[in-house]
């Protein structure tokens, strides 16, 4: 990957850009403005979810920066109470009105229903999903794929669809380099983009990244979404300060050393706290 709007092919035949725009936390008052500055940076591919309550801001953002709707690739998630087949279906059809669009680029169940609050969880994930077939072949959506799925329960996806999920959207920075998902994922032809590539703000409290910015000449933040491209992840970083925007997609111009690469593997900002497998619902 050379540049930002590099695109990475998916199985759906579509291809999503190595990098993404979060927003997660935005307020929808500051969305617009900060997806309007994503674009004239130079990003291609927005993420947002029904959960962030800025759908709606986002897709405003889009149509305001003046790039047409098919250069850009936009993800939005279907949120926990949504699941199961019919739910899916009529969230999707909110979602799309919202965002002012008839189609997305990207569908991804939120979470995955897991085994300590359902007893039923694999019954309950796959009768999402294969609502998530259905608008894939409605072509209301261009690629389908998960968020926050552990081997596990894509094993279960795997084994209860006739379309294979194209991507997992996981938590990955320092301290958060979720190899085994990350292997398992390569093995069965899925995408992986990291959420929270700059932990949230957490990484800028590690001394060893302010040492390594010396010898980069590159930000911290570069050096995390860096680190992430060269693992082959799509980092979403997020901000809604126009100089971190911008910062933030300079990154194709330097290549982290092996030797960074493993520090930066071995480095911990501490996690979300957001556990796939004990989520309370
Ligand atoms: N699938 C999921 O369950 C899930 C969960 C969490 C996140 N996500 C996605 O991943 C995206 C990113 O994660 P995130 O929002 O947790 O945070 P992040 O991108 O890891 O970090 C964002 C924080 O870092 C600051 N920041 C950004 N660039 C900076 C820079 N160059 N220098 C200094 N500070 C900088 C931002 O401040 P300002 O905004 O004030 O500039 C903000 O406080 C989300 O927005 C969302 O789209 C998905």
């Amino acid at each position: 990957m050379n540049h930002i709007q590099d695109r990475i092919p998916l199985a759906s035949g579509t291809a999503i850009p190595c990098v993404g725009f979060g927003t997660w936390k935005t307020p929808p008052a500051e969305t617009t403005a900060s997806v309007v500055n994503a674009i004239a940076a130079g990003y291609r591919h927005i993420d947002t979810a029904t959960a962030y309550g800025n759908e709606a801001a986002v897709g405003q953002g889009i149509k305001q920066s003046g790039v047409p709707r098919s250069d850009i690739f936009l993800t939005t998630k279907l949120w926990n109470p949504d699941q199961g087949y019919q739910q899916t279906l009529s969230a999707c059809d909110k979602s799309l009105a919202a965002l002012q669009t008839d189609y997305v680029d990207l569908y991804l169940i939120h979470w995955p229903h897991d085994r300590k609050y359902f007893d039923n969880w694999q019954e309950r994930n796959a009768e999402t999903w294969r609502a998530f077939e259905e608008l894939y072949r409605a072509g209301k959506v261009r690629a389908i794929g998960l968020s926050n799925f552990r081997p596990h329960h894509i094993e279960n996806i795997l084994q209860n669809s006739t379309i294979a999920p194209m991507v997992d959207q996981i938590e990955f920075h320092p301290g958060m380099a979720q190899q085994e998902t990350l292997a398992f994922c390569r093995a069965h032809g899925m995408a992986v983009e990291g959420w929270s590539p700059l932990g949230s703000g957490r990484v800028f409290k590690l001394e060893e990244m302010h040492r390594l910015t010396e010898k980069y000449g590159k930000s911290v933040a570069q050096l995390c979404l860096r680190w992430a491209v060269q693992h082959g992840v799509i980092p979403l970083p997020k901000s809604v300060t126009p100089s971190r925007i911008a910062e933030n997609a300079q990154i194709f111009d330097f290549v982290l050393d092996e030797a960074d690469m493993t520090l930066l593997d071995t480095l911990d900002c501490g996690w979300s706290g957001l556990d796939p497998d004990n989520l309370v619902y």
